[in-house]
Parts: C-alpha cells; structure tokens; sequence
C-alpha cells in the first residue's frame, strides 16, 4: 500500500517507487514531516527531531515549561501564522475583528483509491487502472472551529506525490484568509541550491540555478498570469546535483494566476519551501460552512539527477494533467499568418499561403490576430469577435471551405479575456473592463482585462467561443492574452471582496476552459500569451500545446527550450520555423536549424510560404516528410538534455529515446566556430546497453553510444545543425 499509517507511532508514510514522504502526529496533536527523500521503510523519522532549548524560540501554551520543544525549529506539514513559528507560513487567517493567528492540531485521516479531485481548479488524475492513493488528514484550530484538510495524492509508480489544502469555517464568525498556500515542506538536513525559470517577453524560462543563503528566496509573479518572467516550476537540489547524479525534488504548482514560490534557509540551515497563489493583493473571506481550496501542488523527488526528475514530471505531465484527446494524437503540422503578413492580409494572401502549404505537405492554415472587428493594428477590436468580411473578401465559412479544399485543416487566434476600449463591446459593457474607478486604467498592449470573476463575463465568453465555433469548420483555435494585469477592481464586487477578485478570474478562466473542453472534445486548443507567458501546469489540464515563446530564433529558442523542458513535456512546446533575418532579433539561421529546433515540440511553420526560394521548399518538404515519420519519438520520447546552451558555447545536444529503447534521435545546433576544431564527442543516453543501432551506415551497440559516445560531423556554417535517428537492429550483422 502506498499510504501507511501506523497507529502506534502514529506516522503516516506515503511511498513511491523511488521516494518516501512521512508525517507524524506528535503528543500534542501537531502534524509533524519527518521525511522526504530516497526511498526507504516506514521506521518513525521522528528520532532526527533533536529537543533543545534554542533560546528565542517560543512554546505553545501546554509546553510553557518545556523549551526544547518549539514549533519555531520543528519540522511542520503545514506551518500556520501564530503559533510561535518565525519562519515563512503555509496560512496567515483570523476570524473577522481578531488578530490573525492559528495552532492547529490532528483531528482525523482517511485514506482511499483513486485521486481526489479540486472543485473548479486542475488536478492531477489517475489514469486507467492505475493505482492511486488519497489521504486527507484533517486539521482543527485548537480555539475555533476553522478546520484545514491536507490532501495526498500518492502515484507509486509515477513518483509523484500531489498536495493541496481545503481551509473551512465553521463559526459564526467570517475569516478572514491573508495567505492560504497550498503546501509548505520542511527539509531539516538543508538544501543547497534552487533552481527556476526566469525571463522576459520573448526569452522565456532561462535556467538559473542558485545557491540557498539564510533567508527568504522567493520567485512569483503579480501579474495575473504566471508570466513570461518567472514561472511555478521550481527545484530544489544538492550543490553536486548534476543531470545524471544527485538529489533533487521538483514542484510545479497548477495555477495560471499570480504565485508565489519561497524557500527559507532558518537559522538551523534547515529549508522550508512554500508554494501557492501570491499573497499580494490576496484576501478572501469564508462565511460560515464555506471552504477555500488551494490549487494544488505537485512533488517528485529522486536521487539520480535533473534527467531523471525531468522525465519522471513529462511523463506524468502527459499522462495524469493534460486531458486533450490530442495528446496521444499526431499534432498537426501547421503554418500561422502571424509573422507572415501580421495584420496586413487579405483573403487571397491567406489561400495563396494555403496552396503552398498543401504543396509542402502541411495539415493546417492557422489564421492569426487581425481577422475580426476593426483590427488593423493592436490599439482597436478586441472583444467585437465578428469577421472583417471586408478584410477577407469572403465568409469565414467561404474561407474555411476553400482551405478546406486544398486538403488543409483550419485554425484560428482568439483573445477572449481582452477588450480593446475602441470596440462595441467596450462602448456597450465598459464596466465588464477591470479598472479602477475614478483613475485612467492602466493599460497593456493598449487594451484592458475583462473582469471574468463576474457570471455576465464568463457566460459572455462561452457564448462568444460557440458563436465562432458554429461559424465555420475550426478545428484548432490558439487561445491568447496579451497583457499583465494591474488595476485589479470588480466593479460587481463589495469593497470588502477585492482582494478575491485576481483568483476568481482565474476560476472563471478555467470555468470557460472546462466548458470548451467539455463542450468541443476534438478541438486543437494551443495556449499562448505573448508566447510563453501562461505556459504552466493549470494551463496544460486544459490545452495539450502552449506556443512557448513569440522569439523564433532557433538559437534564442534552444534556451527557452531547454528551460522549458525541466518543467513541461516536450509534446506541449508549439515551435515554428520563421524567416530569416529573424524578426525579433535580426539573426540568419541556416533553414535546417530552423526546422530541426522547432521539431523538438509541435512542429509548425510561421512565415510567408509563398516567398520561399525552390530550395527552401524542397527542404520544407524534406522535414515535413521527417517529422511525420517520426513523430512519436518526438511526442512520446524520453527526452535527454545532453548539453546546456547555458554553459556550453560550441553546441546545444538532446535527444529523444522511445521508452523501450527502439528508437532515438539525437539533434545538435552549433553555436560556436573554431578554426582547427577539436573533434567533438557526445554521449547517447537511455539507449539499452547490449542492443545493436545503426548510425549511419555503422553498427554500434547501446554501451558504445552512451559510453564511448559518437563523434559530430565538423560544422560547414554559422549555426549549423546535425540530428539522426537510429533504430534497434533485430541482430547484429557483423
Ligand atoms: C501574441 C502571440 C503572437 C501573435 C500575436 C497577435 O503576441 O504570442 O503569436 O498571435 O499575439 O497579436
């Protein structure tokens, strides 16, 4: 059984297969955590818990005499403000007219099969008869009647472990939530370093690795968004921790919104990490009997390095978060107008774009912003979701009947949370805008946010997505925001409740998601925002894909890229090859580069195909032809990082292994050029050790690839790029 408890020591040990988590109640009710790390028994941890009199560190009432005891340095499972601990808290609440303060004790278990679910919010699931397990401890406040239930969700052999908190009131008084995280996670022994995904608009995700000094390190974003500039996915792990070796513990939290990851190193040098949604602008108060449910957070631990924990959260990011029919679909190959002729396109542009991409084997035309209302440019349309038929010449559904034709499927570009003040839908509902009254808004992108913690607005929307769907044959839609949100004002919601506003826009937000979902199983939804700046595990239990970044410079992309790949399945990375000199950066890339680093996730095309030179069609064809033979490893491989474009500076290395070892790839782009070059060496990974594969044209065995590895042709150019594939030969000829 995965969820032990042992009523005697009264421990509750959860077990995957290569991770331990334990908790313990201890004499006076307290959740104590007494372990998370490699897989071990269920002995009672609690003997590493060493009573000292610290000094500074305060008792609670029934240990008044006893000052080696002191939630300020015990371990806790959920750490609450008020109870004599100083370090970072899980929950900061009070009752209405009260000073916030909490101590809460044991108050019952229950473990069951199967995985809970969260009401309105994404979570983890079991898969078809897959075994898991819930244990739900309940918490009581020891002066009021505020309960805290801790929810486990424990996959054995997915080496995952999810948490998340339901907060309930029963008192007649209101309470009053200041922080509400979904978990917090003491590691008494230390951590040394942290790992996140920090970046900007267009430079996404780029891997910084710090070393944990006394203090508070925190990560989050206030923008409503979980942002291009940080992301909750985070790693704490062992200063030796390397891809291969090494301790390390991953947490992703599901939430699309503002959140907030911290990790204090106390003054025993021991880590408490808390994640949830931001404290910032945060309130919420529970009436009595109402509950307040954390998004929920998920763990993984393993003590074989940054490779190992990576592969274990793609593989349960694919199988037990994202939802889409498409994920086990083969992805259509698509090309998007956007940077192709932005908003400057006609319809016959549009069909001559078509014409080729049937020519070079494309599944799609992706129509992107610019097709609807008056929108010739970002300042004006948002919300007024009616075709420009002037703009197309034709119908949508004409449009959509001629690409049709050519053998093409359609897609079109939404951006239902926005409206742009120059719209009907601004004119007719200004006050469905969020902005604050008697001050000019703040804008974005010159447009403002819709206020989808309102019913109207999100019923609005729902009816805005069937309107479209029903106008033609879509059947893949790319679901944008672009903006951050500030000026945070409901003007449906009393003075009191605006602190609630941000994450009931994001409950809206996944409430529309569920109803299109449910609604419209086959479509394609590809998240976006600005790129990458919603690209998070609450967003990928409702869309398979997430364009990952609005930088399409292959060289730009292979940090983003391989930043995104510690915290997310490769299968959910939308990449496209675009033109060159680039428009973000102004780099020229040799078309194969291109191709070969936008085929590390869905694959797609993104500029005007009609300009193509013969050439570079012949070569559009030729990785077309590739990517559909292959795209199962690409989707459903193991994914290996064999070099970091952050610290090596002559080549960026991965690789994709089918998960029995049959097939692999491995691709290369050089970064670098040297006169006399050394030769240059890598090592495959995850191939099996005695199985014969050919490269070209030689046989080598599995060990030979991974431990002698295999030698890269010279690079010819600047930014040059290599990639084979190699199969399982049934038996060696030589
Ligand atoms: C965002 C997206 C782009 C494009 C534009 C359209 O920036 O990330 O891909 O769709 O909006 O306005």
């Amino acid at each position: 059984m995965a969820i032990l408890f042992d009523s005697k020591a009264k421990t509750f040990t959860l077990q995957t297969k290569k991770s331990t988590y334990q908790m313990k109640i201890d004499e006076q009710g307290v959740l104590l955590h007494t372990y998370f790390g490699a897989g071990t028994d269920e002995s009672d941890y609690s003997y590493l818990i060493v009573p000292d009199d610290h000094g500074f560190c305060a008792q609670p009432s029934e240990h008044g005499g006893n000052r080696n005891y002191s939630l300020d340095f015990y371990p806790q499972e959920y750490s609450v403000h008020g109870n004599g601990d100083f370090r970072i808290k899980a929950l900061r609440a009070g009752l209405e007219g009260r000073v916030p303060a909490l101590d809460l004790r044991y108050g019952g278990y229950e473990i069951s099969d199967g995985k809970y679910a969260l009401p309105g919010l994404p979570a983890f699931f079991a898969g078809k008869e897959e075994k898991v397990h819930t244990l739900r401890i309940v918490l009581k406040d020891l002066y009021e009647e505020v309960y805290v239930t801790l929810f486990y969700g424990v996959f054995e052999e997915k080496d995952i472990i999810t948490r998340a908190a339901v907060i309930q009131n029963r008192s007649n008084v209101p309470l009053r939530l200041k922080r509400a995280m979904s978990m917090s996670l003491d590691f008494p022994e230390g951590m040394d370093a942290f790992i996140c995904f920090h970046g900007k608009h267009a430079g996404e995700r780029q891997f910084d690795r710090r070393t944990l000094h006394s203090g508070v390190t925190e990560i989050g974003s206030n923008r409503g968004t979980s942002s291009h500039q940080q992301n909750p996915f985070a790693i704490l792990c062992g200063k030796d921790t390397t891809e291969e070796f090494g301790s390390c513990c991953g947490l992703s939290l599901l939430y699309s919104g503002s959140f907030q990851i911290q990790a204090e190193v106390d003054q025993f040098e021991g880590v408490r990490v808390t994640c949830g949604i931001h404290d910032e602008e945060f309130e919420w108060i529970l009436n009595k009997d109402e509950e307040f449910v954390t998004p929920e957070a998920v763990l993984s631990y393993t003590d074989q390095g940054l490779g190992d924990l990576t592969r274990t959260m793609q593989r349960a990011m694919s199988e037990n978060l994202i939802r889409s029919p498409w994920k086990n679909k083969k992805r259509p190959v698509l090309v998007n107008n956007w940077e192709a002729t932005y908003f400057d396109f006609t319809g016959k542009k549009l069909l001559q774009i078509a014409q080729q991409a049937a020519r070079i084997g494309l599944d799609m035309l992706v129509l992107d912003d610019g097709w609807f209302g008056k929108r010739d440019d970002d300042n004006s349309g948002l919300g007024d979701w009616y075709v420009n038929e002037e703009k197309l010449g034709c119908t949508l559904r004409e449009l959509v009947e001629q690409v049709n034709e050519m053998g093409l499927q359609f897609g079109i570009w939404i951006e239902p949370e926005m409206v742009s003040e120059n719209s009907d839908l601004y004119r007719e509902h200004p006050d469905w805008a969020m902005t604050i009254p008697g001050r000019d808004p703040v804008r974005g992108r010159n447009q403002l946010t819709l206020d989808l913690s309102r019913r109207e607005v999100i019923e609005y929307m729902k009816a805005s997505i069937d309107q479209l769907l029903g106008m033609a044959n879509i059947a893949y839609i790319k679901w944008d925001m672009n903006r951050s949100v500030d000026n945070v004002f409901s003007s449906a919601a009393p003075y009191l409740s605006q602190g609630a506003v941000r994450h009931k826009y994001i409950l809206g937000l996944y409430e529309v998601m569920e109803y299109i979902l449910s609604r419209y199983p086959d479509l394609l939804i590809e998240g976006c925002s600005g790129g990458g700046g919603r690209y998070d595990a609450g967003m990928l239990y409702y869309v398979p894909q997430i364009w990952c970044s609005d930088n399409t410079d292959a060289i730009e992309r292979l940090r983003i890229h391989y930043g995104t790949s510690f915290g997310y399945p490769m299968s959910t990375v939308a990449a496209h090859v675009s033109v060159c000199p680039n428009h973000q950066n102004g780099r020229v890339t040799p078309f194969q580069t291109r191709g070969i680093c936008a085929m590390q996730g869905a694959f797609g095309y993104e500029l005007d195909l009609d300009k193509l030179s013969e050439e570079e069609i012949r070569q559009a064809k030729e990785q077309v032809e590739f990517y559909n033979m292959h795209y199962e490893l690409f989707q459903k491989g193991d994914y290996y990082r064999l070099s970091s474009p952050f610290e090596h500076h002559d080549f960026t290395a991965w690789s994709y292994v089918m998960p029995d070892g049959s097939k692999a790839s491995l691709s290369v782009v050089y970064t670098d050029l040297h006169g006399n070059p050394k030769p240059q060496r890598i090592k495959w990974r995850g191939l099996i050790p005695d199985a014969v594969y050919e490269l070209d044209g030689q046989e080598y065995t599995g060990a030979a690839l991974m431990r002698g590895g295999c030698i890269l042709p010279k690079p010819r150019e600047n930014y040059d790029s290599w990639m084979a594939v190699i199969e399982r030969k049934a038996k060696r000829n030589r």
